[in-house]
């Protein structure tokens, strides 16, 4: 048995930056009640004629992921892409980059885990390393949102707070078992399924045929509905719970941990948790007021910007946390 370890990490956000003020001519809503909400002053939204896509600015993060990881791409021997807003209803997104870094033919894994994505598709490559059966992993979380919100005032509880942007790292094999990612924690309830969703398209209730004839630009289904104060209340105690599942696994405590990087959901909920775990502010890395939130990009940008600033250092005890729509949420423990 192996442990993986992340050697490379990367991001990109594309260059346009969309403040609380810019929604506010766009919808009734004001930077007071974002910020005093969810801590967010601004987001990057990709701006038209650009050419940035979900695909794209994966493509972009992982490939600063690979030169820093200081391999070949012809090394990676399997790709995972977390997502919920591809390119094209399929194929997924992770044959894309199989193609548009011209790597080899490997198999490209796609993860359908919202907020969770990135989480669960480390997990993955962990325990593909873990087993022998890989060397060296690109895992990817990327997001185009601002394609998909709705802009008006009936959708500011969900559009103000979601970003546009992509994140990546490289994974490969560690031979000392005491160093790289410790563990994985993945958890699912799928009676809060609809609590945070968008429904279409989906071919669950009705035929493709009805959805083009129909043309109802009224359809809510196609945008993200969230029962924000039920998911709030949910994620504030599964990410408590997964975090102490992680570091009782591991035999941690809490004071053992040096670097928390929770997805960025909420400013709020990442401060209940910094409290409910006695943290310092140098102990946990949030920069959801400059991204919003990027759902499967927000944890691979916070820990390259955390990597890039030098809070995450050789020896340190990193988690990584997540809750989302699902419900699914996860932790990785990592000695860094
Ligand atoms: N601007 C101004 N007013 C607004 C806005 C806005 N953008 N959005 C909603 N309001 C209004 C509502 O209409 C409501 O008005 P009313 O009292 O007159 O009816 C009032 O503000 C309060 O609305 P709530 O929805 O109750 O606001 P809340 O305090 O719950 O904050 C928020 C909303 C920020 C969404 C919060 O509930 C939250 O962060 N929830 C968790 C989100 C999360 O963690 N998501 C998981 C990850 S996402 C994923 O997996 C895809």
């Amino acid at each position: 048995m192996y442990n993986s370890k992340i050697i490379g990490l990367g991001k990109y956000v594309p260059e346009n930056v969309v403040t609380n003020n810019d929604l506010s001519k766009l919808m009734e809503t004001s930077d007071e009640w974002i910020q005093e909400r969810t801590g967010i002053k601004e987001r990057r939204w990709v701006k038209e004629g650009d050419g940035d896509t979900t695909a794209t600015m994966g493509v972009k993060a992982a490939k600063v992921a690979i030169e820093r990881a200081g391999i070949d791409k012809d090394e990676i021997d399997f790709i995972i892409f977390a997502t919920l807003s591809p390119d094209m209803y399929f194929p997924g997104p992770g044959v894309q980059v199989q193609h548009a870094l011209d790597i080899k033919t490997v198999g490209a894994l796609d993860v359908r885990n919202q907020c969770s994505g990135f989480v669960y598709a480390l997990s993955v490559a962990d325990n593909f390393i873990k087993t022998g059966m890989y060397k060296n992993v690109l895992v990817i979380g990327s997001e185009l949102h601002s394609h998909g919100l709705d802009k008006t005032t009936r959708g500011r509880g969900v559009s103000v707070i979601f970003g546009d942007g992509a994140g990546a790292a490289v994974l490969t094999r560690e031979e000392d078992t005491s160093k790289g990612i410790l563990s994985t924690h993945l958890h699912s309830q799928g009676e809060h399924a609809e609590e945070l969703v968008v429904k279409a398209p989906g071919m669950g209730t009705r035929w493709v045929t009805d959805i083009l004839e129909d043309d109802d630009k009224d359809d809510e289904s196609y945008f993200p509905h969230m029962n924000g104060q039920f998911v709030f209340k949910n994620a504030v105690v599964r990410f408590s719970e997964v975090i102490m599942e992680g570091l009782m696994t591991n035999k941690l405590k809490k004071e053992d941990i040096d670097m928390l990087i929770p997805h960025q959901a909420n400013l709020r909920i990442a401060q209940f948790i910094q409290k409910k775990f006695e943290l310092s502010d140098d102990q946990v890395y949030n920069n959801i007021m400059r991204y919003g939130n990027t759902t499967a990009a927000s944890i691979p940008i916070a820990l390259t910007e955390a990597w890039e600033e030098g809070k995450v250092k050789e020896g340190d005890t990193v988690v990584l946390a997540a809750f989302g729509s699902g419900f699914t949420w996860g932790s990785v423990i990592i000695k860094w």
